[in-house]
């Protein structure tokens, strides 16, 4: 019988070492959520690191751990080393890939030992799972940590379906053709038979990169490669729209969120949720929230931004770096413009529970969603999707992937201070009319297009992708 194995570079459970042994967390994110049917029914089968360095480990807990991951998640275990982590996923993917595909172009390092480690790694995880793979088999590989990876399976399984995901934005072809090993990661993809990207604009980029680096045409979004066609096509991901339309969970809502819910009862809250990236466009949202306050007194006392930041790549120094600037700036807010009675800005540093997020989306009047590139941003559909009273209102930026699946949101630029000031009171001012109208929309599309919807139009699509083959012999 076929298998489908999933590959990401982190499992749908993350292993943590502590004193009182190895922790098992499972993930909550929307791959996770996505994928959850079929690797809980189906013949699948999940490859990923751990999250745990295997030299953090002991012999007999790498043992364990793998045992532990397999029997009770359904998971293979591929082990990394700390230099491994340091060089690959901090290194190539995290200082090149990373911010070169989100158009930060001057922040990308140029250095062949990460490459050479992400050459190697992305082997260790053809390794890990070559001994799983038999003909009729399919593999979903995730994310551009595993780019390479593609090619790898197809040189010694050609007749396996395998398909790709990019989370990510891919850039147009002036940005990307910057990378020095742009046409290995190039052919690493297009050895899978799809090829899948969150919009058309990545799919376009992609496309005409492909022809003008590569020489290869396409003809109806099928390239010829080698022995092969590659598929190309845009999946834009959902969420889980039935649990974020659903109330929470009160028992899992600690008291002290209840306690900070309670605290806002008599604002307009704006709320904004991300994860600790300088692709968020924090710092520019928080200045802008502060002109908003500059340029609309009226507000004053009124409102209140609540900041929700997941912290995320601790170590790396433009990440770290971040979060004392964002530290700044609230200070700046606060001490500007806060009174003995109010604080205009909440900065919380941590990660919340889905019950409690539900919970404070279900609060907010607005959410402020502003990154400068996104592939996607899934936060903003779960906004709407919790606001099944049609009465709060998104802002978001124009350069995350959502935005062209929201346009009955208020849509800005990133950069432009003064369009967000004025995105944010028309949120807050918007007729209750116009607001139910414009929500009302976009839940029809997320319930209908949500994350198990995404899942399976990508299987579908692979298992119906062309064989052909050019015979070679
Ligand atoms: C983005 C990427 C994912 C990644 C996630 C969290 O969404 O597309 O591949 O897993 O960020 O980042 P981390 O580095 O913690 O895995």
């Amino acid at each position: 019988m076929s298998k489908t194995i999933f590959v990401s570079n982190r499992l749908p459970v993350t292993v943590s070492k502590s004193e009182s042994g190895l922790d098992y967390k499972e993930s909550i994110g929307g791959l996770a959520t996505g994928l959850k049917n079929y690797h809980e029914q189906g013949d699948t089968i999940w490859a990923g690191w751990p999250g745990v360095a295997k030299d953090d480990l002991s012999e007999e807990e790498v043992a364990s751990v793998a045992s532990t991951l397999k029997n009770d998640y359904k998971c293979l275990s591929v082990p990394l080393t700390s230099e491994d982590i340091e060089m690959y996923y901090y290194g190539f993917c995290n200082e090149t890939i990373w911010p070169l595909f989100h158009y930060f172009t001057s922040a990308v390092e140029y250095r062949r030992k990460t490459w050479e480690a992400y050459k190697r790694v992305n082997r260790t995880f053809f390794d890990a799972v070559d001994p799983l793979i038999e003909e009729g088999d399919t593999i979903w590989i995730h994310d551009y940590q595993l780019m390479l990876l593609p090619q790898m399976i197809r040189e010694k399984h050609p007749d396996v379906k395998i398909g790709f995901f990019l989370h990510i934005p891919f850039p147009s072809f002036e940005t990307y053709r910057l990378l020095i090993w742009r046409n290995e990661l190039l052919e690493g993809l297009l050895g899978a038979n799809l090829i899948g990207f969150h919009t058309y604009d990545y799919v376009r980029h992609f496309l005409s990169t492909v022809r003008r680096l590569l020489g290869h045409e396409h003809n109806l979004y099928k390239i010829q490669f080698e022995t092969h066609l590659t598929q190309v096509d845009a999946f834009p991901m959902g969420i889980d729209y039935d649990y974020f339309s659903k109330s929470p969970t009160e028992e899992n809502i600690s008291q002290e969120s209840l306690d900070f819910i309670e605290s806002t009862k008599d604002l307009r809250n704006i709320i904004s949720v991300d994860r600790l990236d300088y692709t968020k466009g924090i710092p520019d949202r928080i200045k802008a929230f502060k002109h908003f306050l500059a340029k609309y007194p009226e507000y004053h006392e009124k409102v209140r931004l609540n900041l929700i930041i997941a912290p995320s790549r601790v170590g790396i120094e433009k990440y770290d770096n971040l979060k004392r600037e964002i530290e700044e700036l609230v200070s700046e807010v606060n001490g500007e413009y806060g009174t003995f009675s109010w604080m205009p800005v909440w900065f919380f540093f941590r990660t919340v529970s889905q019950d409690e997020l539900i919970a404070f989306y279900r609060n907010s009047d607005v959410l402020l969603v502003t990154p400068l590139r996104d592939g996607m941003n899934l936060v903003a559909k779960e906004y709407v999707a919790a606001r099944t009273d049609n009465k709060g209102m998104l802002v978001m930026s124009e350069t995350a992937g959502a935005a062209s699946e929201l346009g009955e949101a208020v849509i800005v630029n990133p950069n432009d201070h003064e369009a967000i000031a004025n995105g944010i009171k028309m949120a807050l001012e918007m007729p209750e009319d116009d607001k139910m109208d414009r929500n009302k929309n976009m839940h029809r599309r997320l319930s209908r297009y949500n994350v198990k919807f995404w899942a399976e139009e990508f299987l579908n699509t692979l298992w119906a992708a062309p064989e052909d083959r050019i015979a070679t012999e």
